[in-house]
């Protein structure tokens, strides 16, 4: 550790372009990308764009939360992995609720492999919904991500008895069955998959869609359908998912704002983890949209906390699929305070 001069003079504002694009390729539902980066001095400040909120499928900001939470982690990566020390003050002021989290470089600290190992894994992260190779995560990678999770201050349970692994995929399904049967969540998912949303930057595109749940062969733990159903004219990719796919529930001590934030961050750490070791993961997050169905899990696993993501994990096969659009830089940078 090599400290420079507590004197030296921080400015960020240089490497402000920098820091958003970083920031902006934090996971989010269904893309809607809910932030907004402000660059100050020595403070990057992390905000709630409230026109990207999801009514349907997010209606109290749960998970508009944990896509605010990926970010504000990934900035932290990048001010670390930029040898500044960084404090977290998440909502620093009570009269801007929107401004969810400020960091500030306090000083000066050389950052540890580990965190340049995570940063070169930014770029290769992407959410794989296509079949992965083979059927297992080594117990030591297991391990490791929990403890990445553990760190953040979130948990990782994974769906391992038999029994439990049928109740959990029962739950998905029926999820997945009730959302494809709502008209106002198909039409929220029509939005955000539309060719002029992905024109933005914004979405989900067709060609990142892979395994569809409803059609095929996937019944066992659906995955979501993003084409909504059957009945639809947009190109879909049927196919089997792996038979048995390795999944693990996020989960979180409390259930307010302040804990999906932590479980954002925990997230990001753990599917960087994960993309450094050349695995990544899709969600299945269905059952924790309906109230109900989310208490059922939490009855089935036992579970002391909050789930708040359910991931599949896995080693991707062949090609990569392409990556998700994000908002250019320019439309997440608002101008210093
Ligand atoms: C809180 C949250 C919930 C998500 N839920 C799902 C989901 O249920 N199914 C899914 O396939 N992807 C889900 N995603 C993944 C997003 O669709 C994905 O992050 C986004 O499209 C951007 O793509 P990328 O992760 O490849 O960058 C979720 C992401 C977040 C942060």
């Amino acid at each position: 550790m090599i400290a420079r001069l507590s004197s030296e003079v921080v400015d960020l504002r240089p490497h402000a372009d920098a820091l958003a694009d970083v920031g902006r390729r934090a996971p989010s539902l269904h893309n809607a990308q809910p932030w907004a980066f402000r660059v100050g001095l020595e403070t990057v400040d992390v905000l709630l764009d409230r026109s990207r909120l999801l009514p349907v499928a997010d209606p109290d900001t749960r998970q508009a939360h944990l896509g605010l939470g990926a970010a504000v982690f990934l900035l932290r990566l990048k001010l670390s992995t930029m040898d500044y020390a960084v404090r977290v003050q998440p909502w620093p002021d009570r009269d801007a609720p929107d401004l969810v989290a400020r960091l500030t470089a306090t000083g000066r600290r050389s950052a540890p492999d580990s965190e340049r190992r995570l940063l070169a894994a930014v770029s290769a992260r992407r959410t794989i919904r296509t079949p992965f190779a083979g059927q297992d995560v080594p117990v030591p990678l297991r391990v490791a991500w929990r403890e990445d999770a553990e760190a953040e201050g979130a948990g990782l349970r994974w769906v391992e008895g038999p029994g439990e692994r049928i109740g959990v995929a029962a739950l998905v399904a029926a999820a997945e069955r009730l959302q494809q049967r709502d008209p106002a969540y198909l039409a929220e998912l029509d939005r955000w998959t539309a060719p002029e949303r992905i024109a933005e930057g914004l979405g989900v595109p067709p060609s990142t869609f892979g395994v569809t749940g409803t059609a095929g062969h996937s019944a066992v733990f659906p995955m979501r359908d993003f084409a909504g159903g059957l009945e639809t004219d947009r190109p879909r990719h049927v196919g089997p998912v792996e038979e048995h796919p390795v999944v693990a529930v996020l989960q979180t001590g409390g259930d307010r704002a302040e804990d999906w934030l932590r479980g954002g961050q925990a997230l990001m750490r753990l599917l960087l983890a994960a993309a450094a070791d050349g695995y990544a993961a899709s969600y299945l997050n269905q059952p924790l949209e309906l109230p109900g169905l989310r208490q059922q899990l939490r009855d089935e696993l036992r579970l002391d906390g909050w789930p708040q993501m359910i991931l599949r994990l896995g080693r991707p096969a062949g090609a990569l699929p392409p990556q998700a659009p994000r908002r250019p830089v320019a439309d997440v940078l608002l101008p210093p305070a």
